[in-house]
């Protein structure tokens, strides 16, 4: 069954945890699709984990569209959400609903996802009026990342705690249908998931939240030596990865691939004419 609004809303409704991943290309998709998990969010972290860059500042739209229509490709059930990238919601709700329009147009996606919470509350608002649904992304939101001086915890302190409370039900109000909480202090997110109707997906926020998300690199362990905290490696596919590629060189430098089971067996030629061509030349 096609994982919805409602699915989502049901789940939180039934205290059934809401599982989403990253996922940036059309082979990786088909496999999370396998694997039954709720949502896709093509992350703009694509900048990171895909295209090398130290953040996910320089992400284009046009970045964005290519990576989500190939997972759109790859999945039946999943729900795809495609982050808008920085500057193509900030400077005005009229960019942001055109924005939001080309991702779900351009790449048959499900929902965009924007970092913010007072400060986008209209841009929220114009999205969703237009038909597009929209997750909303508190806390650590990584395109601030200059602004916070770094990749750190949100919320801590009192007035902080307080105004990420108010943002999460403000991103609510505007019409959000679920919201990222990313690096919030555990007690605090599982409070405002208690306090939202609508889900909480959480990353680096603790176990109170209503649903997770997780960067496939991260939890699979191709991210080489980057390993926050919150992460939890549920396999070692960066040293399998190395491991096969190394054993592919070392057969292929030896000869031993392709074996004759790798190869072709029937010939359109005979081997009497391959003994003649032989002779030929
Ligand atoms: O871009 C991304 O992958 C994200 C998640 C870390 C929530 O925003």
């Amino acid at each position: 069954m096609k994982n919805t609004v409602s699915t989502f809303l049901d789940m939180k409704a039934k205290g059934q945890r809401i599982a989403e991943i990253t996922a940036y290309d059309y082979t990786t998709a088909k496999l999370v699709e396998a694997s039954g998990i709720n949502a896709i969010l093509v992350g703009d972290s694509l900048g990171m984990v895909m295209m090398g860059y130290k953040d996910t500042l320089p992400v284009t739209l046009e970045d964005m569209i290519h990576h989500g229509a190939s997972v759109v490709r790859g999945v039946q059930d999943t729900m795809v959400i495609m982050d808008m990238p920085f500057m193509s919601y900030q400077q005005s709700v009229y960019d942001a609903v055109v924005n939001a329009g080309r991702l779900i147009k351009e790449t048959g996606a499900n929902a965009v996802k924007l970092e913010g919470g007072a400060a986008v509350t209209e841009q929220i608002k114009a999205i969703v009026d237009s038909g597009i649904i929209v997750q909303a992304h508190l806390g650590l939101t990584p395109q601030s990342v200059n602004a916070f001086g770094g990749f750190k915890v949100q919320g801590k302190g009192e007035d902080n705690a307080r105004r990420l409370l108010e943002d999460a039900f403000k991103v609510q109000e505007a019409g959000a249908f679920s919201v990222v909480l990313e690096c919030v202090p555990p007690k605090l997110a599982a409070l405002i998931s208690r306090k939202l109707t609508i889900p909480t997906i959480g990353i680096g926020a603790g176990a109170g939240c209503d649903g997770q998300v997780l960067v496939y690199q991260d939890m699979l362990n191709m991210s080489g030596d980057f390993k926050p905290k919150f992460v939890k490696h549920f396999a070692n596919i960066g040293d399998e990865m190395i491991a096969a590629f190394k054993e592919y060189k070392n057969e292929v430098a030896e000869g031993t691939f392709p074996a004759p089971e790798n190869s072709f067996v029937k010939s359109d030629c005979s081997d009497e004419f391959l003994e003649k061509l032989d002779a030929e030349y």
